[in-house]
């Protein structure tokens, strides 16, 4: 096999395990991808950190800059914004795929990213940014390329849900179980982006963007967090018949003269208990996704945890591997319409 070289940028949560998979089931990789991944270095920014998997100190550094030259694909599980955009720009300019599960970065600078890897006709893969584990990028971007997406509603935030369930589950307290969360590994680096919304609404922007060929710039998307719900709220909720989610919904919308619009919203709702995202617990995410031809689909998984999401950012170096070994053709970029994004007000729906 070719060798191509792999740099990690980031071995909290995610990177860790990314790390570890690749190292233990190289020659499997290898097989799949048709070129050895050869990981030829991790870059933290403390190399004293505790990691959650046991990985070779040599391969540590802290100077990403150097480690992404002459790299073939960089996968980028630092999280934020800087210097994650500076060293995704920089891995573009030096001819590098990039893989990488930042929706905070994707949701501000998608287009920035997007352009300058066109520039270049590199390629930038992200399916672990929405949802963790589960596919919904590629179904959306490749497999309802030829259909149209109505609506899309979803538990896209780990965290939240985690909190939620245990909150309804077991009386727990919020601040006991967002301390879980984030020992788990669910969490944010700072976890204000999940409880707030600004995670979910993130993915939502990424999601609406795809399903609906455009782009959805962020401060379209209407947030709000969980950080009002309350015990007394939760406990409402269940004499009434309904559980309470963190939502993100993004839907096509038509006025009477015909012309459509996109709304994109992140809302603790209402759900009513025999409605199967009720069902969804833990850390889980699900998807609904409604397309004219279709019809309802559902994607339901892990939608947080390091090891749940490294099955996600290894599938997408797997892609970046044949897309070198077939030299260089690329999934190419959806053909982007120019509906709007239309903030709308705040909405407590029964579904
Ligand atoms: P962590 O905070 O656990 O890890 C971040 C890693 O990046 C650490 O190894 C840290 O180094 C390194 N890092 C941070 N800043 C720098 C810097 N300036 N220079 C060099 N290295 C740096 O994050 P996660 O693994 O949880 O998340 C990574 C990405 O994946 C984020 O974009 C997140 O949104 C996304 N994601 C996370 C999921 C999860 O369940 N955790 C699920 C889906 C997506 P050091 O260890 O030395 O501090
Ligand atoms: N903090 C995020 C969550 C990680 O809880 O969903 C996965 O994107």
């Amino acid at each position: 096999y070719r060798t191509l070289r792999v740099a990690l940028l980031g071995a909290g949560a995610v990177g860790s395990q990314v790390a570890d998979l690749l190292l233990k089931h190289g020659d499997e990789l290898a097989d799949r991808a048709g070129a050895k991944l050869e990981l030829a270095g991790i870059a933290v920014r403390n190399l004293d950190s505790k990691r959650d998997a046991d990985l070779p100190r040599e391969l540590f550094t802290t100077d990403a800059e150097t480690l992404i030259v002459g790299s073939d694909i960089v996968i980028e599980l630092m999280g934020g914004i800087e210097p994650a955009r500076t060293q995704v720009l920089h891995a573009i300019a030096s001819g590098a795929d990039v893989v990488t599960a930042n929706k905070a970065l994707l949701a501000t600078h998608g287009s920035e990213v997007f352009e300058a890897a066109d520039q270049v006709g590199a390629e930038v893969y992200y399916e672990a940014a929405a949802a963790g584990a589960i596919p919904i990028i590629r179904p959306l971007r490749d497999s309802l390329a030829g259909d149209r997406v109505v609506r899309i509603m979803g538990i896209v935030n780990g965290t939240t849900n985690y909190i939620l369930d245990r909150m309804d589950t077991e009386g727990a307290d919020f601040a006991d179980v967002l301390a879980q969360a984030q020992a788990l590994g669910y969490a944010e680096a700072d976890p204000t982006a999940d409880v707030e919304g600004y995670d979910a609404a993130q993915k939502a922007a990424i999601l609406a963007s795809l399903a609906f060929h455009t782009t959805v710039p962020l401060d379209a998307v209407h947030r709000e967090g969980i950080t009002s719900v309350d015990a007394a709220m939760i406990e409402s909720a269940r004499h009434a018949g309904y559980v309470i989610k963190l939502l993100a919904v993004c839907e096509r919308l038509t006025a009477a003269d015909g012309s459509e619009s996109i709304s994109v919203r992140v809302y603790p709702a209402l759900v009513d208990r025999s409605h199967p995202l009720a069902s969804v617990h833990g850390a889980n995410n699900a998807v609904f996704v409604q397309a004219e031809a279709a019809g309802d689909l559902m994607f339901y998984g892990a939608g947080a945890g390091g090891v749940q999401t490294a099955s996600a950012v290894l599938g997408d170096v797997v892609s970046a591997a044949r897309r070198h070994i077939a030299g260089g053709v690329g999934v190419g970029e959806s053909t982007r319409a120019n509906l709007p994004a239309v903030p709308i007000g705040h909405v407590i729906t029964r579904y």
